[in-house]
């Protein structure tokens, strides 16, 4: 399938501190919010940043193709996010999108687990579902649990987890699943330490469903093989390398090799 795509320059509409580490940005850029599917991804640019010039990776939260807008949740980690949480609103940036392939749309009885900003990139996906997955939501601590109210608004059943007890069930997110009584599909967005346990107990457990991998790129658009993960294949070692921005970043829960 050949997935349309377009380089824009975005406007920042707005660009605030949501959590902790978390901002929300909202963009007012044409054509790639009505594109937008569920799990795909926008490639900034980041203006005035000529010492990183290469652009950064972001899931698209939501959208309101009607307005122009899409919106990204993100986490300052290293200096491109610091330059993006720096940005005040009017600013333009150049947007490439929507990248990668896209989440399956959900059945029912359908779960959605997710990992700190992995929530954004299954929230599309909960949006256009008819029938309103779970949302299992872990995080270290209550100030990595996002999206909370905006999945209940969805109708959204919704259940937590922290590290540190400090909201929600105390431990790991998928000790969440045995209280979920039918789960006939799961997709996951989060880091790969939760993807890999996911994996393990769809695998155990014969549940299908699609995980998000979240790994560094350069190009975004498949050129240069920077973000390339193991997946299964029918030659003699019995896998292959995939390239996540391509072929992803959402995979077959049961065609990765972790
Ligand atoms: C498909 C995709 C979707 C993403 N969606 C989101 C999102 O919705 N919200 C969000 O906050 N982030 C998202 N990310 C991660 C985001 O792109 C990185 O956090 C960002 O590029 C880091 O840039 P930086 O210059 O601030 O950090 P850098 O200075 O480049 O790195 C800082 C630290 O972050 C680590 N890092 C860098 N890139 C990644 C990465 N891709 N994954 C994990 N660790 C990384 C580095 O190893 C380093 O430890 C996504 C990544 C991908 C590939
Ligand atoms: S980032 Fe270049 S091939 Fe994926």
């Amino acid at each position: 399938m050949i997935m349309e795509k377009h380089q824009k320059i975005a406007t920042i509409l707005s660009n605030q501190n949501i959590q902790g580490d978390y901002y929300k940005a909202v963009f007012q850029v044409e054509d790639i919010p009505r594109l937008a599917q569920p799990g795909q991804f926008i490639h900034l640019l980041l203006p005035d940043f000529q010492q990183h010039v290469l652009r950064r990776p972001f899931s698209i939260y939501d959208t309101a193709p009607e307005q122009n807008k899409l919106s990204i949740i993100y986490k300052v980690v290293g200096e491109g996010t610091s330059k993006l949480a720096s940005l005040a609103a009017d600013t333009q940036i150049d947007m490439l999108g929507p990248l990668g392939t896209p989440f399956s749309p959900l059945p029912a009885d359908t779960v959605i687990v997710a990992g700190g900003y992995g929530c954004a990139a299954t929230f599309l996906a909960a949006k256009l579902a008819p029938q309103k997955p779970t949302v299992l939501i872990g995080g270290r601590s209550k100030l990595d649990i996002l999206l909370k109210d905006e999945y209940e608004a969805l109708g959204c059943k919704v259940l937590i987890s922290t590290d540190d007890g400090s909201m929600g069930t105390k431990g790991l997110v998928t000790s969440l699943l045995p209280q979920i009584p039918q789960i006939n599909w799961l997709i996951s967005c989060g880091p790969i330490p939760l993807l890999k346990a996911l994996a393990g107990i769809m695998e155990q457990q014969r549940i299908p469903g699609e995980l998000s991998l979240d790994k560094a790129m350069c190009c975004g658009v498949g050129a240069c093989f920077a973000c390339v993960t193991k997946v299964k294949a029918e030659n003699a070692d019995g896998w292959r390398y995939a390239r996540v921005c391509k072929e992803g970043p959402v995979f077959p829960a049961d065609q990765l090799v972790f």
